[in-house]
């Protein structure tokens, strides 16, 4: 079988580490490297979190610093969802890990560059990087097979009533990205927000009884009780559709449309403009996550959380 060689794009958060232990141990999935940008929190602060899981988790991959802020706008964080550190809630120990000198940026281009089209980028965070990069060497676009991205949304926003974080978070990186011509798989939040863990679902992760678990755990009490807070009784685990979504395609239902970033300074900025009903005529750009099996998703998880210590 061939894996699927894959660049998780992150800004660790927790939804990004059950993402990245998905993306580092399921079998189909030969993650090649893990760059890192500032979204959910400040760069520091995303990169300690993914050196962290990687250390604590025995994750071999290469991490790679990142841009530490958008393009053009300021920076925004998403401190009310993720905490202070960007991962409230799981203790690691010390950590010794460290990341690659190189850039983030840098990687992806050498890496695109010497590979034979055959790498598929998986980005959870502001497209912050991958625009750089594309914007950098031109000439790497026509190397990415795919993008498997989560962001954006068909319908409402969660960080202003029009726009998604991820995207709001760098609304011009994302205008690169969606205008590259490269194939895009978006899991926007109306998908996302079909796949929560309840206490049924922690727990279930929890009594796997190993390390992973715990971690799964550890994150998403966090995640539940922030919201609770809001009268939820369940959270959502966003990033971790769009590594799913490479390896159990059969599980999501998608729609193709064209899918346009909202770059104006008005209450829409950052908004991905979904053209669901072809009103423009424009050619798709986006495969739009619609539909999931939640069953098939779950057992997905646990089976890949099973194969950690
Ligand atoms: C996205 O925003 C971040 O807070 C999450 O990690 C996810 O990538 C959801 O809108
Ligand atoms: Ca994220």
């Amino acid at each position: 079988m061939d894996r699927i060689k894959m660049i998780l794009d992150c800004d660790t958060g927790h939804d990004d580490a059950i993402a990245l232990l998905l993306a580092a141990a399921h079998p189909k999935i030969d993650l090649l490297g893990i760059t890192v940008v500032a979204g959910n929190q400040v760069l520091d602060r995303t990169l300690e979190n993914t050196l962290n899981v990687c250390q604590h988790m025995e994750i071999d991959v290469p991490v790679y610093a990142g841009c530490g802020c958008p393009l053009v706008r300021d920076q925004v964080a998403a401190e009310d969802i993720h905490g202070k550190s960007g991962l409230d809630g799981p203790v690691f120990p010390e950590r010794v890990r460290e990341a690659e000198k190189e850039h983030a940026v840098h990687y992806l281009i050498r890496t695109l560059l010497a590979s034979d089209g055959d790498i598929t980028l998986v980005p959870t965070a502001p497209l912050t990087n991958i625009a750089m990069a594309m914007r950098l060497e031109p000439a790497i676009v026509p190397k990415i097979r795919q993008i498997s991205l989560m962001g954006g949304a068909v319908g409402l926003g969660n960080i202003t009533p029009a726009a998604e974080f991820n995207i709001f978070a760098d609304p011009e990186a994302a205008h690169i990205v969606f205008t590259s011509g490269v194939p895009i798989v978006m899991m926007g939040l109306d998908l996302t927000n079909q796949v929560l863990a309840d206490m049924e679902v922690i727990e279930r992760m929890e009594a796997i009884g190993n390390r992973a678990g715990k971690l799964f755990g550890d994150i998403m009490r966090f995640t539940f009780n922030t919201q609770k807070l809001n009268g939820l009784s369940a959270g959502p685990v966003h990033d971790v559709t769009a590594v799913a979504y490479l390896v159990a395609p059969e599980l999501f239902t998608t729609r193709s449309m064209h899918v346009e970033i909202d770059l104006t300074h008005g209450p829409c900025y950052g908004r991905t403009v979904c053209d669901a009903n072809c009103r423009t005529g424009r050619k798709a750009n986006v495969m739009a996550g619609s539909g999931v099996d939640l069953s098939g998703f779950w057992n997905l998880v646990e089976e890949t959380l099973r194969r950690y210590r």
